[in-house]
Parts: structure tokens; C-alpha cells; sequence
């Protein structure tokens, strides 16, 4: 690369990533081809509208990108229909309350500090003064189940016209029969947004909603399922569906949700990225991404076991997915901004979350969010757990102790860069 300046920035961030542990739940290490299609010349055209209905000339490569991806989407999904146009999972999620929802219509969703994103609703979001965000909870934090008689009861007081389940800090499996039966019973469209656990989903180690009768699924293609930076929007199960009062005929969902994307939120499709994630998901459709998907629970479950041994406070008990959630204010009486810091000081990168109903303010929450999906594609098994686990205990001990951070941080970087090579 000729720009001197970028380049050194971009070695820098080679060897962050090299040296470092990366246990941020919704980050990932994309393959070298998911990088070869993102860096492509697919980035020099625009495409506007979709396959065979494009706004500009010169589509044949194009559609046959986007034709491809979309396909693959269907495949590793049990999908009917599949958008893969959205930039991001916030804008799937933008979409298709846009596509099936009237302003001041409600959504009954995660609570944000009991696990949902801030896309469901948050009040700093768009869509929170577009539309109105009902909530469901954790019924017990300690293990994690969803109150669903509150969730029902709620449902039938509301009426809700999406039922939304979904997550982005929440550990245990939700049970997407009980919502499709409420939602069935109040006539919600029933959308899951399974941003996280695409890649669980794929690789067969967490439920589909799909086989449960629910008809939207969002997702992002960059957390466990190890794509480019992006989102998606899946549906299936329209025609014939029993949903008694839908506000639009559910079989237009899926050109509720075309529409919605293009021309309703996006211009020109990025087509270098379609390109990637039909890589993505090219590669996800391949036995070994079952073994990836399995290994990235089983080291969240074994790293699980280690802190709980080492007396943290999970919430949710431990973990069905890729992720945990630790009170650190109950663990170890620090804060969870204070433990992030401590850990990013020795090379473990987390992040800060709320924990349940968390009496602390957001930039100084309770809670520290962590997973496997990165450590588990360099190629860590559940063995190393321990060691993870001590690092994490040991980095909040001695978070002011210079000196001893510096030679944790000197153990955590030689095992690194014994680890696979990032693309
Ligand atoms: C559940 C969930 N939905 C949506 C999003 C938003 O995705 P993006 O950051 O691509 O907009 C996230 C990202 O963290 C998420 O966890």
C-alpha cells in the first residue's frame, strides 16, 4: 500500500489482533476469502434495486453475486425469502419494524438491561419515538429463564404487533415455542433477531426459530457466523400462516421488507460485502462449520465452569451459547468499566455491560460481557480455559500493580502468537 499512514495504522491493528485475546461475544476472525471478496472490485458499482430490477446498466455479475448470497442465506437457514442487502443488523431490524409496523404501533421485546439490544427499543433510538417498546424479562437472573406467564400477560394487555425475541447480552437458550403460542394467541408478527447465534444456528448447536412457526429473522453476518460486517433479513412460513389479525397479508412480507430496505432506508446495495457474506456463508454450509459452532459453545462452557470454580457471580448460572455474563460488582466489588480496563491493561479484550436491572449507570455498569466465537476460531479448546479464567481473575487483582501487569500481559501474548494466524 502506497499510503504510508494507513498502513502503519493497519499493521498496528494486525498485531492488536495478533497478540491480544479477542473475547468480545460479537466479534470475529473473517477467512482470507471473506477478506479477498470485501477488498474486491464488486466496490466500484452500483447496483440499486435488486436482481433482475436494477436502476443502472452493467448487472450481470452483480446479480449473480446477490442471487448467490441470497440462496445461501435460504440453504443455511430454512428460509423462503432472504434480504442481504442491510448494512448493518441495526438497519434489518429498522426495516422490518418499518415493513410491518405504523407509528405508535407496539413491540413487546427484551428488556435492554436483562439482555436485548438497543435497537429494540432503546429510548436513544429512532425507532423508540417512532414506535411503542413494551417489555419482558428475566423471570430469576440466577438462572436466566424468561417469565413467560409475565411475557403472555403482557402480550394480551398490549397487543403487540411484533413479538420480538432476541438478544445481544443474554447466555441461556430462549424458548421459541412458548413465544410463537403467545404469539399466536394476540396475532403478532413473531420476529426473532439472532444477531449472536446465527453462526450457532448454522452449525445446528441452537434452535431455529424458523421451526417454530416464528416469520422474521434479522441477523448480523460478522458475530459467531464469521462474515463481513453486515445484515440480513430472513423469512419463511408465510402463505397459509394462521395469524389471525395481521395489519397487511403476511404473504407481502417478503416485499413488505424488499421495499422497506430499497428504497425505503438504503441507497446502492454494498456490493463487495454481498459478495463476502455469500463467502460466508458459502463457508457456514460446510460440515466443519458444525465443529466450529460446537467448539465455540464448549469453550464458553468450560470458561463458564472455570469462573464460577473461581467464585463469579454468572448471570444466568453459566451459559447454553457463546457468551457470559459476569457481575463484577458482585464477584469481586469492582465495577465493570473498572475490569475492562484491567483486562484490556494485560491484552483480554471485553466490554462493559449492564447486568439486570442494574442499579449503576451505563458507562459504569455492573457487569463485564464476554465470549468465545474469536478465541475459538484461533483455535483455543476447552483445556484452556483455566488459563483464561486465571488471567481474568489475576487481572482484576492486581489491576494496580503496574509491574504484574506488564508480565500477565507478557503470558497472555506469547500464548497469542502461538495461536492460528488471523487472515
Ligand atoms: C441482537 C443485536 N441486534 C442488532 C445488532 C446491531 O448490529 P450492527 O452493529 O451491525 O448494527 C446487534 C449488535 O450488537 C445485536 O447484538
Amino acid at each position: 500500500m502506497k499510503d504510508e499512514k494507513v498502513a502503519e495504522i493497519l499493521n498496528n491493528e494486525v498485531l492488536r489482533q495478533t497478540e491480544g485475546l479477542e473475547l468480545i461475544p460479537s466479534e470475529n476472525y473473517v477467512s482470507k476469502d471473506v477478506l479477498t471478496a470485501l477488498g474486491s472490485v464488486l466496490t466500484n458499482k452500483y447496483a440499486e434495486g435488486y436482481p433482475g430490477r436494477r436502476y443502472y446498466g452493467g448487472q450481470q455479475n452483480t446479480d449473480a453475486i446477490e442471487r448467490l448470497a441470497i440462496e445461501r442465506a435460504k440453504q443455511l437457514f430454512g428460509a423462503d425469502h432472504a434480504n442481504v442487502q442491510p448494512h448493518s443488523g441495526a438497519a434489518a431490524n429498522e426495516a422490518v419494524y418499518s415493513a410491518w409496523l405504523k407509528p405508535g404501533d407496539t413491540v413487546l421485546a427484551m428488556d435492554l438491561s436483562h439482555g436485548g439490544h438497543l435497537t429494540h427499543g432503546a429510548a436513544v433510538t429512532r425507532s423508540a419515538q417512532l414506535y411503542r417498546f413494551v417489555r419482558y424479562k428475566m423471570k430469576d437472573p440466577t438462572t436466566g429463564e424468561i417469565d413467560y406467564d409475565e411475557l403472555r400477560r403482557i402480550a394480551h394487555a398490549e397487543q403487540p404487533k411484533i413479538i420480538l425475541a432476541g438478544f445481544s447480552a443474554y447466555p441461556r437458550q430462549l424458548d421459541y415455542a412458548r413465544f410463537a403460542e403467545i404469539g399466536r394467541e394476540v396475532g403478532a408478527l413473531l420476529m426473532a433477531d439472532i444477531a449472536h447465534i446465527a453462526g450457532l444456528i448454522a452449525g445446528g448447536v441452537a434452535d431455529n426459530p424458523f421451526k417454530y412457526g416464528f416469520h422474521v429473522m434479522t441477523s448480523t453476518t460478522h458475530k459467531t457466523l464469521r462474515g463481513p460486517r453486515g445484515g440480513l433479513i430472513l423469512s419463511r412460513g408465510i402463505v397459509g400462516n394462521p395469524l389471525v389479525k395481521p395489519p397487511v397479508a403476511l404473504e407481502h412480507i417478503p416485499t413488505l421488507i424488499d421495499r422497506a430496505v430499497f428504497p425505503g432506508m438504503q441507497g446502492g446495495p454494498h456490493m463487495h460485502t454481498i459478495a463476502a457474506k455469500a463467502v460466508a456463508f458459502g463457508e457456514a454450509l460446510q460440515p466443519e462449520f458444525t465443529d466450529y459452532a460446537r467448539a465455540v459453545v464448549a469453550n464458553a462452557q468450560a470458561l463458564a465452569q472455570e469462573l464460577l470454580q473461581r467464585g463469579f457471580t454468572l448471570i444466568g448460572g453459566g451459559t447454553d451459547n457463546h457468551l457470559l455474563l459476569i457481575d463484577m460488582v458482585a464477584s469481586r466489588d469492582v465495577d465493570g468499566k473498572t475490569a475492562e480496563r484491567a483486562l484490556d491493561a494485560i491484552g483480554l479484550t471485553v466490554n462493559a455491560n449492564s447486568v439486570p436491572d442494574d442499579p449503576r449507570p451505563q458507562f459504569a455498569p455492573s457487569g463485564i460481557r464476554l465470549g468465545t466465537p474469536a478465541i475459538t476460531t484461533r483455535g483455543m479448546q476447552p483445556k484452556d480455559m483455566a488459563m483464561v479464567a486465571g488471567w481474568i481473575d489475576t487481572a482484576i487483582t492486581v489491576r494496580d500493580d503496574t509491574e504484574a501487569q506488564r508480565q500477565l500481559a507478557q503470558e497472555v501474548q506469547a500464548v497469542a502468537r502461538q495461536l492460528k494466524a488471523i487472515a
